[in-house]
């Protein structure tokens, strides 16, 4: 069985990336922070989400010699520039606040009309090897912001926004679907898909152990 790490204190995320990479690689285990002896966790101080992954991803693998991945995302809203971006979690100020967040961004958007309310989701993924090898994968789910929240499953910005890769033409809004039905269609769902198989290509050519 090989071990990967994925540098996230997230049981979710880890299951996830578990579930997609069985398809390519069965055989791997996927183990958490929970799992590798304690380490300082870098600040996400890069502009970018590929900056703050690879942060994260390279001290993870310094720290637990594993092939070690990361994720870094956000929500980008058009109206905006493209923020709040990778002040996502901190957008009011505090950090993970998230009614604050969906209250403030809401507030900003109050005079924006419907045609004007477009934003996506973005998420990067980073991949270290151990033998220095460093990839990215990226994944986007495009949508909109709506006008109240509703909903109560997900977190952060779920409740306030409307994906557009929904059957039938849907309305739901992320925090009112299942967590499939969002995996699915979203921004971390794509890119980990994309990455599983450059990890699985990697883990054949050279297996990473436990230090
Ligand atoms: P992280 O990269 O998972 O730490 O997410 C950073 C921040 O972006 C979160 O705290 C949320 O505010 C926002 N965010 C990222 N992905 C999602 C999502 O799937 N739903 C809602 N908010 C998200």
């Amino acid at each position: 069985m090989t071990r990967v790490f994925l540098a996230s204190r997230s049981p979710k995320k880890v299951a996830e990336l578990e579930r997609i990479l069985r398809d390519v690689q069965p055989d791997v285990e996927v183990v958490g922070l929970g799992a590798v002896a304690p380490y300082d966790e870098p600040a996400e101080t890069e502009p970018t989400f590929e900056g703050n992954a690879l942060l994260k991803a390279r001290v993870g693998l310094a720290a637990s010699g594993l092939a070690t991945l990361a994720d870094d995302s956000g929500l980008c809203v058009d109206a905006l520039n493209g923020m709040p971006g990778v002040l996502s979690a901190r957008w009011s100020g505090t950090a993970k606040d998230d009614a604050a967040n969906n209250a403030l961004l809401l507030a900003q958007l109050r005079d924006t009309p419907a045609q004007r309310r477009g934003a996506e989701f973005r998420c990067a993924v980073a991949l270290c090897m151990p033998d220095g090898q460093e990839e990215i994968a990226r994944g986007v789910m495009r949508g909109r912001i709506v006008e109240e929240p509703r909903g109560s499953t997900g977190f952060g910005y779920d409740p306030i926004f409307v994906p557009n890769a929904q059957p039938q033409g849907e309305q739901f809004t992320n925090a009112e679907l299942s967590a499939e039905a969002k995996d699915a269609i979203s921004h971390r769902g794509k890119s980990l898909r994309a990455i599983a198989p450059v990890l699985a290509r990697l883990l054949t050519a050279a297996p990473s152990r436990p230090r």
